[in-house]
This record gives structure tokens, C-alpha cells and sequence, in this order.
């Protein structure tokens, strides 16, 4: 009889034990979805996409930049378009159960295309509908759900305020989560630094599926999601931004010149002053190969220019500061900051909108990439200049773009975020070439030509780890000469400096199993990959 009922009440455990594992984990992903949310979800087919949901394509391609890596042959398990911070940590706990790996996609500018593709089985967690923005004016900051765009929060700056701004990139089609977490920088950097050096607090999912703010995720992991790439460390549902003073008027220019027209004089000048420019001043050079009129190969470099004042202020500014460049005031055009993002994006044309910041496919043009960075502490010559000219006059070597440090970029130290690249730097480049038609022959040329180019550069930039920018991601980075991946730390270092081993001892406490992992994740220095 006692045994019995021993035997009984065992059964019964048992079978309650059994159920218990099935209904947490659930028979399939939906099911263990459902179960997984803290909240009640009506229709799941509206959050959790599978392959044969007629929402499933149209999600899927909706943010790809980069056609390189928009084929038929991406297939994430699920697609899950989060309503509530509920269902990020549904989808954190059921893809570690079922085993598959967690893709985050804010904007999707990766230009890799890590936040959309993965050799291995997956989910894409895509932010689309996660993107309120709540500007408090009273106190200068905002909460921006992660899948706002650039733009989205600059236009609700500027609907509320004439006398804020955010710094961060010049692509209004950006999304906040990725840029923001990769650090961000653009024509406000000079005076206030990267997007990165203004987040006040950030809500994230992190690898246990809790959600942690500022005080509960601690200053190590709050650290090491401004500049160190979120993706490593979970999935950031919300910033907290800190908003910046800017004047109700501001003056926008664009100076062309050619090689005949002194170009590189002009290069080689602005190399010495740049950095030390007035924080008020941006000047980025835009550097290209293009037939002359005789049609003959020149270089041109574009000026492209933002002051946070008035043309009277600019002009006497200029003369004391790069008179050789020559501005006149019927070059420059005075705007509100919030239309000097589209005279940068798009040459802000009359008539144009500032609504169409709202616009996610504005003015993306779609089309195949590749892209490269360093950075700069040294003037590169007259002569080295004309020797890189002919490297970008011989091949498909695309466009470099010069962006000018100095000013707080250089004022913050070095450990401050995971983003070393500090004082000393006089400018970062990013290598640009783009393409329209598809196939592997024609990528090859393209990626040859700048490659050639990034070759050729070597002597001028960084040395010993020759440094990069993450947002301007570059898995070429992580590769040995035979093509094999090397480890972590190689690509690590360019990008982190020494903060790289801060970074792999907060992924070992924060994330211990390597639960989130890409191809160019941190990896903890106790944890082995293959
Ligand atoms: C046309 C173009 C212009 C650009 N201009 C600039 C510029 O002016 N300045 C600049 O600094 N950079 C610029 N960039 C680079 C851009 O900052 C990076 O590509 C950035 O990572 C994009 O963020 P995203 O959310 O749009 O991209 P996504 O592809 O969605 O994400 C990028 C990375 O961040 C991760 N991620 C995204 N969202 C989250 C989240 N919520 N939580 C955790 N991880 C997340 C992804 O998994 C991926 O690893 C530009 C890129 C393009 C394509
Ligand atoms: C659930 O959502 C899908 C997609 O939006 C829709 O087609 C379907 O009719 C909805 N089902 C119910 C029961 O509301
Ligand atoms: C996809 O979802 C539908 C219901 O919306 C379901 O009938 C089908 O079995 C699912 N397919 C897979 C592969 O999970
Ligand atoms: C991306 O690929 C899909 C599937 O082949 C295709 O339908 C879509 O048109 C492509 N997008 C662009 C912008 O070419
Ligand atoms: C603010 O935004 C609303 C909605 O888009 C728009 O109607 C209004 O004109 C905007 N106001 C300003 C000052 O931009
Ligand atoms: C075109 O060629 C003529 C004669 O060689 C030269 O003087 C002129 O500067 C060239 N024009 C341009 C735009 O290069
Ligand atoms: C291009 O290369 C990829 C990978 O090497 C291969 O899978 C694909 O079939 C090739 N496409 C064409 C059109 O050759
Ligand atoms: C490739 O090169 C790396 C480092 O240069 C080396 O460690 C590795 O063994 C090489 N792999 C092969 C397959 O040769
Ligand atoms: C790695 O180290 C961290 C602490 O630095 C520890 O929490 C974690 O459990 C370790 N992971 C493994 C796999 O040993």
C-alpha cells in the first residue's frame, strides 16, 4: 500500500514535471512563444512570421541595404516584429531553446549584413514596430525606441524644438539601435561628440531574456553598449538621449574643387587645420574619380560643410581659419539644423520637405557595397597624395570620405566608451564603393578596386593595430592572408583598441554561454569558438 502510493505520487510528479517542460518550452516555437510572453498575444501571426506567411518576404527584404546580401537564399527561421518588450524576451527564451541564433535588425545598415543573415539557424528579432520617440524638452532628453530611424528622431526633435539637435549620423534612414550601440558620428561630432557619448540610460533584453536598465545591467554592460556593438550583449529596446543646444539658424556649403582647380593643395591645407577648427565648424572632404570636360580622369573633392551660426559669423571665421578655400557667401545657404540634414543626405533641393525624415526609403538608393575605414593622425604629403590619386584613377576605387576630428572627439578619453579612436586622430576615412549590377564577376572587380586602394593607403594611416571604425564593418578585418578567420582579438584591437579586453570580460559575465554571437561578435576570453 505505502508503496503504491510512493510509486503514485512519483507518477504524479512526473507526469506534472513532463508537462511543466512541454507547456514552458512549448512543442514548436509559436507554441513556446505564447507561452514565453508576459503578455497575451491575440494573433501571433502578426508578431511571429514563419516562412509561409505572405508577411514573411515583404518584412524580410523591407531594410536590406546592401543587395550583396539580398538573395532568396536568406531563410531565418522566424521573423519576429516585437509590439512589447514582452515579446523580445519570448523570442530571447524560445530561440535559445530550439536552439537557434538571434539576429537584431533596427535599420539594417549593416554593411555586412550581419543583422538579416547567418550561416546557421536563426531568428531576425526586426524593431520595425518598436519606434516611439519621446522628446521632453523641459529637460533636454529623449527615450527613443530602438527601431526609430535617424531621421524619425530628428524630425520629432525639431517638431517640439528649435533650439535642439542630437548628434549622430548624416543617413537619415539609419536605425538608432545598431548605430547608436556601433558609437555614430556626424557633422555634430566636432562640438558634442558621437551619438555613443550622449546616451544617458538604455533599456535592454539581455542573454537571460531579463530586461535591465542603466542601474540594473551596471556600468559594465551600460559601458560596453555605447561603442562596443550591442549585438554581443543583448537587444536594446530604448535609449535615453541627451539632447544638444543648437541655434535656430545654421549655415550649410558645398565646395567643389578639381585637381586643376587645386585640389589637392587645398587637401593637403586642410589636413593641417581641420582638427582645429572652430567645435562650431564641419568641413568633410568627399574625395572621387570623375571625366573632366576633356574626358580625361580628375579627382574632385567636394567640401560638403555645416556651421552652427549665420553666414556673417561664417565668413570671417573662414578667412581667419582656410581662407585658401576661398568661401564667398553666395556659396552658403542658412536653414534650420533639422534641413541641414537633408542638404547633407540629398542636397536639401526647393521644395523638399523636412516630412520626408519620416520616410524610411527616402532617398535610399539601393544597391551593391563594400566599404573600409581607418584612421588618421598624420598629414599625408602633396606627393603621397598624387601617388593615391593615380591608384583612384586606374581602378573602381569608389569614394573616400574624410570625416574631421578634434574638438570633444578629442577631449574624451580614450577608455571612456569601447570607441578608442580619440586625440590624436586629425581624421577617419571611409572607403565607399558602390554598384548597380548584380554578379559575382562584377562584385569582384568592384571589391578589387578598393581593396587596391585600402592596399595603398597602408603607409599614410594607423599603424599597429591599423584601426577601424565598427559601424563601418568590414569583415576583411577578421581575415588571415589564406582566408581563414583569425580570432577574435585580431579584428577586436582595430576596432577597440585595448578596450577590446574590457569588452571580452564583460561578454563573459554578462553572457557566459555566447548565447548572442555573430561573425564578428566578442567573445569572452574563456570561451572557445569554432
Ligand atoms: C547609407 C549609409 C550611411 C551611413 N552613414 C553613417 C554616418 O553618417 N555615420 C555613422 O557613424 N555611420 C553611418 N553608417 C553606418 C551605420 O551607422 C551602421 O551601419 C549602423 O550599425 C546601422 O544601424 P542600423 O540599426 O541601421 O543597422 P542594423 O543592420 O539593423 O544593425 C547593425 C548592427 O547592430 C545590431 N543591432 C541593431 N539593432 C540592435 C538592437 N536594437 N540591439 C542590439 N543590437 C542591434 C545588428 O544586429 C547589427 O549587428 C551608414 C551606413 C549606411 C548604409
Ligand atoms: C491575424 O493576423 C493576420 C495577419 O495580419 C490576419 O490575416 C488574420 O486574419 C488575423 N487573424 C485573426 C483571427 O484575427
Ligand atoms: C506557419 O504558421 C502557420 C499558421 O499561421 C502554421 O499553420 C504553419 O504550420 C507554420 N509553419 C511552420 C513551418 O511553422
Ligand atoms: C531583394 O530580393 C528579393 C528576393 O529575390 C526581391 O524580390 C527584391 O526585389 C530584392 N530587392 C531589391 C531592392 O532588389
Ligand atoms: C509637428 O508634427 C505634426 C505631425 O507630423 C505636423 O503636423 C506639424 O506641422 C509639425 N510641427 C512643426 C512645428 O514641425
Ligand atoms: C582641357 O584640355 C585643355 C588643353 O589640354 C586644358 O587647357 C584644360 O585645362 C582642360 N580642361 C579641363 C577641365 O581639364
Ligand atoms: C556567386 O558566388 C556564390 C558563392 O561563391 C555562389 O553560390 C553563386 O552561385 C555565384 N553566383 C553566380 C551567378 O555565379
Ligand atoms: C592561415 O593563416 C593563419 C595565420 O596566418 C594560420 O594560423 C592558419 O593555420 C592558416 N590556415 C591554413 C589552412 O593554412
Ligand atoms: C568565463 O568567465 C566569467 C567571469 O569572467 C564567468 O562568469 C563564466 O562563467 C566563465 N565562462 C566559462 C565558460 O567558463
Amino acid at each position: 500500500m505505502g508503496t503504491f502510493l510512493i510509486f503514485a505520487i512519483f507518477s504524479l510528479i512526473f507526469l506534472v514535471s513532463t508537462t511543466t517542460s512541454q507547456t514552458t518550452f512549448g512543442n514548436n516555437f509559436e507554441s513556446c512563444f505564447t507561452i514565453n510572453s508576459p503578455i497575451h498575444i491575440t494573433n501571433i501571426t502578426k508578431i511571429v512570421h514563419n516562412i509561409s506567411h505572405p508577411s514573411y518576404p515583404p518584412i524580410l527584404y523591407s531594410s536590406i541595404q546592401n543587395l550583396r546580401f539580398n538573395s532568396t537564399n536568406l531563410k531565418p527561421h522566424f521573423i519576429i516584429t516585437p509590439e512589447h518588450p514582452g515579446h523580445v524576451q519570448a523570442a530571447v527564451t524560445c530561440s535559445k531553446c530550439h536552439d537557434l541564433q538571434v539576429r537584431v535588425r533596427s535599420g539594417g545598415h549593416d554593411y555586412e549584413g550581419l543583422s538579416y543573415k547567418a550561416n546557421t539557424p536563426f531568428i531576425i528579432i526586426d524593431l520595425i514596430n518598436h519606434r516611439e520617440v519621446r522628446i521632453d524638452v523641459e529637460n533636454g532628453n529623449a527615450w527613443v525606441q530602438a527601431g526609430a530611424t535617424l531621421g524619425e528622431l530628428y524630425y520629432k526633435i525639431a517638431n517640439v524644438s528649435k533650439n535642439h539637435g542630437f548628434p549622430a549620423g548624416t543617413c537619415p534612414t539609419i536605425g538608432v539601435g545598431g548605430h547608436i550601440s556601433g558609437g555614430g558620428q556626424g557633422t555634430l561630432m566636432r562640438k558634442f561628440g558621437l551619438a555613443a557619448d550622449n546616451v544617458l540610460d538604455a533599456i535592454l533584453v539581455n542573454a537571460y531574456g531579463e530586461i535591465v536598465d542603466r542601474e540594473s545591467m551596471g556600468e559594465d554592460l551600460f559601458w560596453a553598449i555605447r561603442g562596443g556593438g550591442a549585438a554581443s550583449f543583448g537587444v536594446v529596446l530604448q535609449w535615453k538621449l541627451n539632447l544638444v543646444p543648437i541655434p535656430p539658424q545654421v549655415t550649410a556649403f558645398t565646395v567643389m574643387k578639381t585637381q586643376n582647380q587645386g585640389a589637392t593643395q587645398l587637401l593637403h591645407r586642410f589636413q593641417q587645420v581641420a582638427d582645429k577648427f572652430s567645435e562650431d565648424l564641419f568641413i568633410r572632404p568627399m574625395i572621387f574619380v570623375r571625366n573632366d570636360a576633356n574626358g580625361t580622369k580628375t579627382v574632385q573633392v567636394n567640401f560638403q560643410s555645416l556651421f552652427l551660426g549665420t553666414v556673417d559669423k561664417l565668413i570671417p571665421l573662414m578667412e581667419q581659419s582656410f581662407p585658401e578655400l576661398g568661401l564667398k557667401p553666395q556659396d552658403c545657404r542658412e536653414m534650420s539644423w533639422v534641413e541641414s540634414i537633408l542638404y547633407i543626405d540629398d542636397g536639401f533641393p526647393k521644395g523638399e520637405s523636412i516630412e520626408v525624415l519620416l520616410d524610411r526609403n527616402h532617398n535610399v538608393n539601393k544597391g551593391f557595397f563594400k566599404a573600409k575605414s581607418d584612421f588618421v593622425t598624420e598629414p599625408i604629403s602633396e606627393n603621397d597624395l598624387e601617388t593615391i590619386w593615380k591608384v583612384m584613377q586606374d581602378g573602381e576605387s569608389g569614394i573616400m570620405i574624410w570625416e574631421p576630428y578634434g574638438g570633444k572627439m578629442g577631449e574624451i578619453s580614450e577608455s571612456e566608451t569601447p570607441f578608442p579612436h580619440r586625440a590624436g586622430v586629425l581624421f577617419n576615412i571611409q572607403y565607399f564603393k558602390r554598384w548597380q549590377e548584380p554578379g559575382n564577376e562584377t562584385e569582384a572587380e568592384h571589391l578589387n578596386g578598393i581593396n587596391k586602394l585600402y592596399e595603398s593607403m597602408t603607409p599614410f594611416v594607423s599603424k599597429n593595430p591599423r584601426t577601424a571604425y565598427l559601424n563601418y564593418r568590414d569583415l576583411d578585418l577578421g581575415k588571415n592572408k589564406n582566408g581563414s578567420f583569425s580570432e577574435a582579438k585580431v579584428w577586436g584591437e582595430k576596432y577597440f583598441k585595448n578596450n577590446f579586453n574590457r569588452l571580452a570580460k564583460v561578454k563573459g559575465e554578462v553572457d557566459p554561454e555566447n548565447f548572442f554571437k555573430n561573425e564578428q561578435s566578442i567573445v569572452a576570453p574563456n570561451v572557445s569558438v569554432s
